[in-house]
């Protein structure tokens, strides 16, 4: 069985400041919470360092939101992943829809980048995820099948237990209207086999997750966690979800 695994995806919400009062209540809130899950909290990159010195000895790890694949170079507003690690970063995030829609991120520069991270020593999280007009179309199982493919083309069969996998239908992100999660685990199904080796690789679902809903995820047998935005921004709705999942 994969691990549990709930990450934060902040987005772009929370200052340094916002990051600590936020850290200051979830580490008190998780003293009580059994370790049953890893938790890792991807802020802005703006909010690393207060994210970093906040979490020294704790046991909720920290991310990022996106790498470039080079090691540094003349790409303005870029960021590497030896940039990140000096800060204590251990996972990044990588293919989010958001940065496929609105930032240039393909399926290529996706595999660029999952084989910077993995060469970096960082744990990805690659996100892959259907547009509403792709199910409707009928196509959702194929798209997700071959984002999966194209992300993890030549990455090696060892290397797919340091990966996690998101599922997040981009239909069902921040709209409140989340994926049935019967639907979510064939979904997640589909992408478990899309490539030999993914038996023990942790996949997350992502689509308005909340507290209410996260143990109905994760009770499903291709479901090992979540990628949350808006309900992760709380901290005692963020404590309160992971204590469910
Ligand atoms: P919401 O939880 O706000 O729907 O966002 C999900 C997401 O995009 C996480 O990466």
């Amino acid at each position: 069985m994969p691990r549990t695994i709930v990450a934060a995806n902040w987005k772009m919400h929370k200052t340094a400041a916002d990051t600590t009062a936020f850290l200051d209540v979830l580490l008190a809130e998780l003293e009580q919470t059994p370790p049953h899950v890893d938790v890792m909290i991807a802020p802005p990159f703006t909010a690393l360092a207060a994210a970093s010195a906040r979490l020294a000895g704790s046991r909720v790890l920290l991310g990022a939101q996106t790498m470039h694949w080079e090691l540094e170079g003349p790409y303005t507003g870029e960021i590497s992943a030896p940039m990140l690690e000096e800060f204590g970063v251990t996972w990044v995030i990588l293919g989010h829809s958001e940065r496929r829609a609105a930032c240039g991120e393909t399926d290529r520069t996706v595999n660029l980048r999952l084989h910077a991270a993995l060469a970096q020593h960082l744990l990805p999280v690659v996100a892959v995820g259907e547009t509403a007009a792709e199910r409707a179309a009928g196509a959702a199982g194929e798209r997700v099948v071959q984002q999966t493919r194209a992300a993890l083309d030549g990455i090696p069969n060892e290397s797919l237990q340091r990966i996690a996998l998101a599922y997040e239908p981009v239909w069902a992100i921040g709209t409140g209207n989340n994926c049935d999660p019967d639907e979510a685990d064939r979904m997640m199904h589909l992408i478990r086999n899309a490539v030999p080796g993914l038996q023990e690789t942790p996949i997350l679902y992502g689509g308005s997750m909340k507290a209410a809903n996260v143990a109905d995820y994760t009770a499903k047998p291709n479901i090992n966690g979540g990628l949350i935005g808006g309900a992760s921004l709380d901290p005692r709705g963020f404590a309160d979800l992971i204590r469910r999942a």
